[in-house]
């Protein structure tokens, strides 16, 4: 499976491999749509193309389909714009139903593809017999009351708003983070940047000592996300590293997550009863809100950020 895509649309993808790798045994590559159309990639009559885009309309997105189908590639789409240029040349479509998104900056598009591509890989895990009906009745009833659980995460709106009037004057933020909260990190850190200019990169925590540790030093906000029960003695051990040179450690987590006496500087607890594959629903939304409050604290529109725009109908 490739699932080619830009933006916003290309973070859906990363959080979507871990869930189609993890269910369905099938290695699954993200590709950015720019870059595939010119990398004369290996695709062939073998190969599954997962589109993501929510226009329907994104110009390097619709030539890296043509590029697989050239290659003899089946194309699969989940969009969200009804009968749209992607929804029309590919093979197949899902519908991700969103209604019509108003904001430069995609929200509802992210979480409706990422819910979309979880639906997919439990019906291809049950149909390939890597996920017996329990578990994946299991993960379906989880993902039914989502809706509850991304109204708690929404919850928070007060305390995102304090937590954004603590750094929204820095100059720059880092997110880091593991396996798919490294995903979700990614979206973030976009959001962020997009719409309140503070510079902002995702960080895979265990390349910290590659790179971004230099950076650390006192004040620096690190928004880090721990939700993933598997790494997350490792991403703890990333955050002292932070802490220990003089880093602001923002955790976002699942709730009664403990973590040594401090070693964090706030909390952001995700209140979810959801296995933790389904847990980067609801903490998207609140790194969402996060851009959101910094953005407004800055005096800027989240909805029209400067030199961007909504669908990128050209090169
Ligand atoms: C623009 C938007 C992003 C979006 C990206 C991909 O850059 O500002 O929010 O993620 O395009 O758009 P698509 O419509 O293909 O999902």
């Amino acid at each position: 499976i490739v699932i080619p895509a830009c933006g916003s649309a290309y973070y859906a993808g990363c959080a979507g491999k871990y869930t189609i790798e993890k269910l369905c045994r099938i290695p699954v590559t993200t590709e950015l749509a720019s870059e595939l159309r010119y990398a004369d990639p290996l695709i062939d009559g073998h190969t599954l193309l997962i589109v993501l885009s929510q226009s329907g309309e994104t110009a390097d997105t619709i030539a890296a389909i043509r590029e697989a189908q050239s290659k003899g590639a089946y194309v699969l789409s989940i969009v969200n714009v009804v009968g749209s240029t992607i929804a029309r040349i590919s093979d197949d479509v899902i519908y991700t139903w969103a209604g019509p998104e108003i904001a430069v900056a995609t929200t509802k598009g992210y979480t409706t593809q990422v819910s979309v591509l979880y639906l997919l890989a439990l019906y291809l895990g049950e149909k390939r017999g890597c996920l017996s009906r329990e578990e994946a009745a299991k993960l379906t009833d989880d993902l039914m009351i989502l809706p509850q659980m991304v109204q708690r995460a929404i919850d928070l709106n007060p305390q995102i708003a304090q937590l954004a009037e603590r750094y929204k004057n820095n100059p720059s933020l880092f997110f880091i983070g593991r396996n798919v909260d490294y995903a979700v990190c990614m979206e973030g850190s976009l959001k962020l940047k997009e719409i309140s200019y503070i510079h902002s990169e995702a960080y895979a925590a265990g390349e910290l000592k590659h790179g971004t540790i230099s950076h650390i030093e006192p004040g620096i906000p690190v928004i880090t996300v721990a939700t993933q029960a598997n790494v997350l003695a490792k991403t703890i051990s990333n955050m002292e590293e932070v802490k220990a040179r003089g880093g602001m450690i923002i955790a976002v987590c699942r709730k009664g997550t403990v973590f040594a006496e401090n070693s964090v500087d706030l909390t952001l607890e995700i209140d979810a009863d959801l296995d933790d594959m389904l847990v980067p629903l609801p903490t998207v939304c609140a790194l969402q809100l996060i851009a959101y409050y910094t953005s407004v604290l800055r005096g800027i529109d989240p909805d029209k950020p400067r030199n961007l725009a909504k669908a990128v109908t050209t090169e």
